[in-house]
């Protein structure tokens, strides 16, 4: 029944810049329990130690309401996306140094799953 899996499979091993939108939202959960400490991302909940995830593909980093950025990301003039993520989850501070994120995500296949589910759980209403 895996027949074709193999291809798929394959896909899934290979570096994160290739993969695109290839991690699993399901597993990326798991790995979102430990943001949760500091992050929700429902709609109007409030910001934690780190800003509402809520929308994040939608607006320009650095612009949840009302939260108190480092000056580097409050200046930001960009939108996130699945490769500025990467960076940011290997290290918020080499993405942009004076980043206040006390977190970093070392495995490839864990940041691929949590930006997965980023997408789902950032953009449903
Ligand atoms: C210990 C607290 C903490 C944990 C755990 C944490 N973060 Fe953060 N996060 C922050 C803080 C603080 C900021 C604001 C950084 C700044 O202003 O430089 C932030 C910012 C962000 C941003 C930028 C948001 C924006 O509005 O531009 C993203 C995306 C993000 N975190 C994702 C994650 C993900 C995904 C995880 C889990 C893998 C995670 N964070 C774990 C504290 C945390």
């Amino acid at each position: 029944m895996y027949g074709r899996a193999g291809c798929w499979g394959g896909a899934r091993l290979q570096p994160i810049g290739k993969l695109r939108r290839g991690g699993d939202p399901a597993k990326g959960a798991a790995v979102f329990k430990s943001c949760a400490l500091c992050h929700n991302i429902k709609a109007g909940e409030p910001n934690k130690i780190g800003p509402n995830l809520h929308g994040l593909f939608d607006r320009q980093a650095g612009k949840a309401p009302g939260f108190g950025y480092s000056p580097g990301l409050a200046a930001a003039k960009f939108k996130w996306d699945d490769a500025k993520l990467d960076k940011w989850l290997t290290s918020p501070q080499g993405f942009m140094a004076d980043a206040t994120m006390p977190f970093n995500v070392a495995n490839a296949q864990d940041r691929a799953d949590a930006i997965a589910y980023l997408h789902q759980a950032a953009e449903a209403p």
